[in-house]
């Protein structure tokens, strides 16, 4: 199975992922910057200093990481039959560079699916919090916000809603965790939804 964790930035995601992917002792990867190419296009992706790039040109640095991700992490590893547990996916084009930035959805979604090969998360769970929630969490983290976090206050409301349309309109591909609870609770639930998921 390949669970991929999305949400806003601050949502919390990056250390559910890692707990997930502890206890179900699958790989633990992530969207950008899975593999080594995907690392040079996170940097200068999320780099501040990277200004003025193209709303296009940026989905398409997501979707090369993509297409490296999947050729490179997660067709293998599902071929060998491990799990995946990826900190973003492809969704989270849909919700920043479709929602967010304003480009078409179902461009987007058509990009991806190129990218992909067709094969999509089996699931995606939406650790949900609330905007001004995860500004706090930024905030109080105190590192210099990347090219993404440094965005106003309107993007990531737009992000967030975007994300939360995706999931209401695909319940079956789609899990929703709120995200405001203690770090175990948030654990404990991700865990039994992949579960129950799982055996459906
Ligand atoms: P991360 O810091 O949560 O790992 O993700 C890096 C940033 O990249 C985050 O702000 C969300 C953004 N992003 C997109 O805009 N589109 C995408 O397709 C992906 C995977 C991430």
């Amino acid at each position: 199975m390949w669970v991929a964790l999305e949400g806003g930035d601050g949502s919390g995601k990056s250390t559910q992922a890692r707990l997930l992917a502890d206890a179900l002792g699958a790989v633990l990867t992530r969207e950008p910057g899975g593999t080594a190419v995907g690392a040079r296009i996170r940097a200068l992706l999320l780099d501040p200093g990277t200004t003025a790039l193209d709303a296009r040109a940026e989905a398409l640095l997501m979707a090369a990481d993509r297409a490296q991700h999947m050729a490179e992490v997660v067709a293998p590893a599902l071929a060998g039959g491990r799990d995946v547990v990826s900190d973003r996916s492809a969704w989270s084009s849909l919700a920043y560079q479709g929602y967010g930035r304003g480009l078409p959805v179902e461009a987007l979604r058509r990009l991806s699916d190129w990218a992909l090969g067709g094969r999509w998360p089996d699931l995606a769970v939406l650790i949900d919090v609330p905007a001004d929630v995860a500004d706090a969490r930024l905030s109080a983290a105190g590192r210099a916000a990347d090219r993404f976090e440094g965005e106003g206050d309107a993007f990531h409301r737009r992000v967030l809603d975007g994300f939360r349309t995706l999931a209401s309109a695909q319940p079956d591909r789609w899990a929703v965790v709120d995200g405001t609870r203690p770090v175990e609770d948030v654990a404990a639930r991700v865990l039994a939804v992949v579960r129950a998921r799982a055996g459906a």
